[in-house]
């Protein structure tokens, strides 16, 4: 194959270099187009840009596939754990037994926070959004460990098994207490005892008289969707917190500006969105056929929410995952006919032979079921995008490192078409109409 393609262009040709990618996808490299004709390239929503080379997943959307750092994300779903797959993102491999030891101990260590940090969360109001605490306290931590965040990436870099730690574990218990908070109830500190999504359950639900003790499909339910959640490349998200640490930002700056990309109801949102979505069909008593007829039109506030993906257009291999584990997790909860379970399934089997959804390949994503199970788990719905957040936390780690240790880094700074009024006199007060 060439390795360069030709650019005809205001009657001149120019060479444009093709990267062709370890799993063959190809780019035409245009670093040096409007160096070499004057022109910018157009893409709206970054649909066809890549913006940047990196080694941390890959993702087939034709054909449904999804994998993080070369594993498939079906054999990391049926043999890992989200502790286990954290690890790999962030480090690049499966850890060895002592690697996977350390990790966790310093998950351990790491779990509570400072006690300081109880007066930031006396600071907001009853009713706070946790996803709106979650991004302050994450940035906050920057305050708390100094020399974690210098945002001298060289320096940050070389405290990043500590910071990633504190993040992958803070983030879980910052989680809990915003939701405690939020409910006016008495946080609940963590246990060195339990694994990961033990704790975050304990801490979530516990009283201070009564321990809260998950099933084991509970937490492996918990686990799964953490773990499918771990990363998914350039998403939103995960591209924000590359462009904050592309300015040299310290790892806490940049996951907390990821905490608001998330937040976002065509993102990490949608989960939520599914569920009211879910309750205002059943609310008015509709079985979804009208919800569908309307979502044809897909404007905003009509479409099907958990529905489509920018990436996926055959399936999300995560849905499938999703809801392959999901009767499991309800029988060991003993739900049997939850009337939104029921309306989603209508939804799902409506909209797979609908032209409609079928001609502009759109199918479950994540959060069509995934907002269910949480709901299932006893997570209230404003807790939703958090709990996405914690998930995604791996993620966002691998690619702030990966930028900060790029020696090549370029601060992120898109250009664009200007379209506004071109220039005119400035017009006193007076004279304006
Ligand atoms: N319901 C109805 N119509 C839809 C939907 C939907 N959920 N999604 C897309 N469409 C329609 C659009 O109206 C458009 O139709 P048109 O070609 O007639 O104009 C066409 O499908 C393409 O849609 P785009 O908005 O261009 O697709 P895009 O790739 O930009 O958006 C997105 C992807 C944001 C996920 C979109 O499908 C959507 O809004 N889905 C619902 C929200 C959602 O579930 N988000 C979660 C995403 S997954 C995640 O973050 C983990």
């Amino acid at each position: 194959m060439s390795k360069e393609a030709t650019l005809q262009f205001e009657g001149k040709e120019f060479k444009l270099p093709v990267i062709v990618g370890t799993e063959g996808e190809k780019a035409l490299d245009v670093r040096n187009l409007r160096a070499q004709t004057g022109a910018i390239t157009y893409d709206d929503g970054f649909g066809n840009t890549g913006s940047c080379l990196s080694e941390i997943t890959f993702i087939d959307g034709d054909a449904g596939v999804l994998r993080y750092r070369g594993h498939a994300i079906e054999d990391l779903a049926e043999h890992s754990s989200f502790v286990e797959t954290a690890y790999l993102i962030i480090h690049g491999n499966l850890p060895n037994s002592a690697e996977r030891r350390r990790f966790g101990d310093l998950l351990r260590l790491h779990s509570p926070v400072h006690s300081a940090m109880d007066h930031l969360f006396e600071g907001f109001p009853l009713g706070s959004h946790p996803m709106a605490i979650l991004s302050a306290l994450l940035n906050s931590l920057g305050c708390y460990y100094p020399h974690l965040a210098t945002n001298r990436p060289t320096e940050d870099l070389a405290n990043f098994e500590e910071a990633s730690a504190i993040a992958i574990s803070k983030v879980r218990t910052i989680a809990a207490m915003s939701y405690r908070k939020s409910r006016g109830l008495p946080y609940i500190y963590p246990k060195r005892t339990l694994p990961y999504c033990e704790n975050f359950l304990h801490m979530m639900f516990s009283q201070p008289y009564e321990d809260f003790v998950p099933t084991p499909e509970v937490a492996q339910a918990l686990n799964l969707f953490l773990l499918l959640h771990a990363d998914h490349e350039q998403n939103c998200s995960t591209s924000t917190v590359r462009m904050v640490a592309s300015s040299g930002a310290n790892l806490f700056a940049s996951v907390a500006a990821g905490v608001c990309a998330l937040w976002g109801p065509l993102h990490g949102g949608a989960n939520m969105a599914v569920i009211e979505m879910l309750e205002s069909i059943h609310a008015e008593g509709d079985d979804g056929s009208k919800f569908i007829e309307a979502a044809r039109s897909g404007k905003a506030g009509h479409r099907l929410m958990g529905f489509g993906h920018r990436v996926y257009r055959n399936y999300d291999p995560r849905a499938k995952i999703i809801k392959a584990s999901f009767d499991k997790a309800l029988a060991s909860l003993g739900i049997k006919d939850d009337p939104l379970l029921q309306i989603a399934r209508r939804l799902e089997e409506v909209a797979l032979r609908d032209d409609y959804f079928l001609s502009r390949r759109l199918y479950p994503n994540v959060d069509f079921y995934s907002g269910l199970i949480m709901r299932a788990l006893g997570i209230p719905q404003n807790m939703f995008t958090v709990m996405f957040a914690i998930g995604r936390m791996p993620g966002w780690i691998a690619h702030w490192k990966e930028v900060a240790s790029n020696p090549k880094n370029k601060i992120y700074r898109p250009r664009q078409v200007y379209t506004g009024a071109v220039r005119r006199p400035f017009v006193p007060m007076a004279e304006r109409p």
